[in-house]
């Protein structure tokens, strides 16, 4: 059967030319990956890329090296750590999800697809990455990568996101049974170095054979997309007190929506029409720059503001930090982007306010 084919060269393949991951037991070797760091990778990874991911993983379980470690840190410092992954809801999703384990669980990870579905921030592709690689249960994992492989071997023509459910189709189907886990990860491999979304490696394909995308000579036209929308614009402004001890006004950003929970500094609202509402009143100054930052859904650019605070300020909101209490890399890039923006631009830096 053409499954069986495909299955098997595609878990040769593997056996072979697995990426070493930290997060990842090597295929053959007999070990069981741990589930908690199964986890973990796939919640990071959902977020960048496999090269950017290695780094905050090794901190993340150097750190908190059990589920149970996790569970137990401190709020503020998980949120620090995941700064500049961006989508901080993610990293509160991921805190609940370690307590509720805890718990709930007793400490372990529940087994089946199902199960990890009622968890905090666990969606269809996590619970099947996490069932099918630390648990060998057969659910097939559908991520960017695996849906272009689908398209591509079974020349599926209809775009994005129309022919999701195809796709998926093709995958329970191809899924097996023995060594689900590793068929999910060479898929991944397989997507990331090889069936690329330009100039794929069809020459070097372990599946190249069976591949009808190939056969036709169109495997780099699919899958194809939908037109996207354009992302519309978002303004505001972002305002930045220093005190003459270096104390910088930062605030926790309300728990919901962007941002969510995060130091920040004081913002306007961000929209077409954004109203200047510094967090108290002085001389602020404008140095004619501009902070801009993409979110999944919109372009944000925020004028920045700046003002040298009397050390007596009482501020309407957030509160003076002195500056050996915060680190800039753990702010979230959009406000690390507005912090080295307004460096140089106090009375008294290098090029002062004028
Ligand atoms: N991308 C998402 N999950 C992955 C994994 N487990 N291995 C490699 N790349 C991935």
């Amino acid at each position: 059967m053409r499954e069986q084919l495909i299955g098997g060269a595609l878990l040769d393949w593997y056996d072979v030319h697995a990426r070493d991951l930290p997060w990842r037991v090597p295929p053959l070797s007999g070990l069981d990956a741990d589930p908690y760091r199964v986890w973990l990778s796939e919640i990071m990874l959902q977020q960048t890329t496999v090269a950017a991911v290695k780094a905050y993983f090794q901190r993340f379980t150097a750190l908190w090296p059990t589920v149970g470690d996790l569970a137990a840190a401190e709020d503020a410092a998980v949120m620090g750590e995941w700064a500049g992954l961006g989508y901080y809801a993610r990293a509160r999703n991921l805190l609940k999800c370690a307590r509720v384990v805890v718990e709930e669980h007793g400490g372990q990870f529940p087994r089946t697809e199902a199960e990890l579905l009622e968890l905090p921030g666990i969606g269809p592709y996590t619970a099947a990455a996490v069932a099918s690689i630390a648990f060998q249960q057969p659910a097939p994992v559908m991520d960017g990568n695996i849906e272009r492989v689908m398209a591509r071997l079974f020349a599926v023509e209809d775009p994005l996101p129309g022919c999701k459910s195809v796709l998926k189709e093709h995958a329970t189907r191809l899924t097996p049974n023995d060594r689900p886990g590793d068929h999910a990860q060479a898929l991944m491999d397989l997507g990331a170095t090889i069936c690329t979304p330009k100039n794929p490696a069809c020459g070097i394909c372990p599946v190249m054979e069976a591949c009808t995308a190939h056969k036709r000579g169109i495997a780099a036209d699919l899958p194809k997309k939908a037109p996207k929308k354009a992302k519309p614009t978002r303004l505001g402004y972002v305002y930045v007190a220093r005190q003459e001890d270096g104390s910088v006004l930062l605030e926790t950003r309300e728990e919901k929506g962007l941002l969510g929970g995060m130091l920040a500094f004081p913002t306007s609202d961000w929209s077409e029409a954004p109203t200047d509402v510094p967090p108290f009143a002085a001389d602020w100054h404008d140095p004619g720059l501009e902070v801009r930052h993409t979110f999944t859904h919109f372009h944000l650019r925020l004028a920045l503001r700046v003002t040298n605070a009397a050390s007596d300020t009482s501020p309407q909101r957030g509160e003076f930090l002195p500056r050996a209490l915060f680190k800039p890399s753990s702010l979230p890039t959009l406000m690390r982007k507005a912090h080295d923006l307004s460096v140089g631009h106090f009375t008294g830096d290098d090029h002062d306010l004028g």
